[in-house]
């Protein structure tokens, strides 16, 4: 029996995600991604939508047939030669899925498609016996279903409920919805529609409101068990709702969402780095859970705190979503802590006076400069300096056996540092002149 706290994540980063401008990806991409989307634990591959291009036939196919444990989903128009086209390009696959969408909102029937609801039902409901005929697996969504007549949808679902369906996605394909409506929608879907308890109800939301996600958890919440979601969030217009920013939110707040997923975390960075890697489409560095910045600290006050304890500014490990390390960024705002561990860490050390004296340029160059990156900190030491404040390399054994401490809780710095003086120091106890740092940092 399924566990009823567990989410199916399905990933579409192949399909909806490569509909992203710039996103598009070859065969050869395609099948590489997979596998590391086999190896983040996905559940669901919707590789492609085979009857778009010769391409995305050949895509489809080479997922299936390099991955066999997730199920491999491909999308098909609710019409007989996208179905037919869809179970071939799935032959090979172990667990296939065809996926039929057909818009049910009035203003797609009556602008796009141009037919009256009684057809849309009618043809929802042959096109999932048609689907069923050809594989066991098949899932419908009521496209635009967020601002599709609540009981026409209703009445759409019961019908492809009938015909064999066995997951049904309600997409918020415009990324109109807020939270608290998408979950009294789900709600209503399960009092209101009959069969609903022997099929799984998905949510594919998209982030034109920049609620995707929280759209996602509020569904969950409210009863479906099947999130449909990208890598790096990427997808049609603002996006599909990021897989990481759901998964870790159940993760990290698994208090507030008793739910389990599949997902290895520590894969996340790995597979949004392959991703950024084969689409050339950089992630923003403020990208929650996998972006450039996301654990890095700049102000005085946060560095300070998290050499102290990490727990004191971050939710969740580095680490545990496979990020090398936690990034302590000099600039303007960082404090002298943070200046003096660095310039351990490249090999020189300083007593407090003189480093005051470091400081006071260092604020200066910061000012100047947005990072200031190691080379211009060791320029800035051997014009003030020279190299007379050079560690030694007996001196870098204390170093060492702290900068191991470090990487135990997630601080070790950036790769860049000369080997020989990649150790620091880290202070486990507070010094009553570090307090200061407050005071600089600020
Ligand atoms: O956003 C959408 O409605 C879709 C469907 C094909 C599920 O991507
Ligand atoms: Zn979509």
């Amino acid at each position: 029996m399924m566990d009823s706290s567990r989410i199916t994540i399905f990933d579409t980063t192949l399909r909806d995600g490569e509909q992203s401008p710039g996103c598009s990806m070859n065969v050869r991409e395609k099948a590489r991604l997979a596998r590391q989307l086999d190896c983040l634990g996905v559940d669901v591959i919707e590789a492609g939508f085979p009857i778009s291009s010769e391409g995305d036939f050949a895509a489809v196919e080479a997922v299936a047939a390099a991955v066999p444990r997730p199920i491999i989903a491909a999308l098909a128009r609710a019409a007989r030669h996208d179905i037919e086209r869809a179970a071939q390009a799935l032959h090979a696959a172990v667990r296939p899925r065809i996926h039929v969408f057909l818009a049910t909102s009035d203003i797609h029937l009556q602008h796009k498609l141009r037919i009256s609801r009684r057809q849309c039902l009618e043809l929802a409901r042959d096109s999932v016996r048609l689907a069923r005929t050809l594989v066991s697996d098949v899932e419908f969504s009521p496209e635009d279903a967020t601002r599709t007549h609540p009981e026409f949808l209703f009445e759409v679902l019961e019908a492809v409920i009938e015909a064999g369906v066995t997951t049904v996605n309600i997409p918020d394909t415009v990324g109109f919805t807020v939270p608290a409506e998408f979950a009294r929608l789900i709600g209503a879907i399960r009092e209101r529609v009959r069969g609903i308890d022997q099929v799984t109800i998905s949510a594919h939301c998209h982030n034109d409101l920049g609620m995707a996600v929280a759209n996602s958890l509020a569904a969950i919440a409210a009863g479906a068990r099947q999130v449909e979601c990208t890598i790096n969030g990427i997808g049609e217009r603002a996006g599909n709702a990021s897989l990481e920013e759901i998964v870790m939110a159940l993760h990290v707040r698994a208090d507030q969402y008793p739910y389990q997923s599949g997902i290895v975390t520590s894969q996340l960075y790995p597979t949004s780095q392959m991703l950024e890697e084969i689409t050339g489409i950089a992630v923003q560095p403020n990208k929650a859970i996998i972006g450039r910045n996301a654990f890095a600290h700049e102000a005085g006050i946060h560095q300070d705190g998290m050499l102290k304890n990490p727990l004191t500014y971050e939710i969740m490990t580095p680490q545990s979503v496979g990020v090398p390390d936690s990034k302590l960024v000099l600039g303007k705002h960082s404090g002298r802590h943070a200046l003096s561990l660095r310039c351990e860490q490249l090999g020189y050390r300083f007593e407090r006076r003189e480093l005051d004296e470091i400081y006071r340029h260092f604020v200066i160059m910061a000012d100047r400069i947005k990072h200031v990156h190691d080379h211009h900190l060791l320029e800035l030491i051997r014009d003030t300096y020279g190299e007379t404040h050079r560690v030694s390399p007996g001196q870098t054994e204390r170093a060492a056996a702290a900068a191991a401490g470090a990487e135990h809780r997630g601080l070790a710095f950036p790769a860049g540092v000369p080997a020989e003086f990649s150790a620091a120091s880290l202070p486990t106890t507070p010094q009553p002149e570090q307090q200061e740092d407050y005071l600089w940092g600020v």
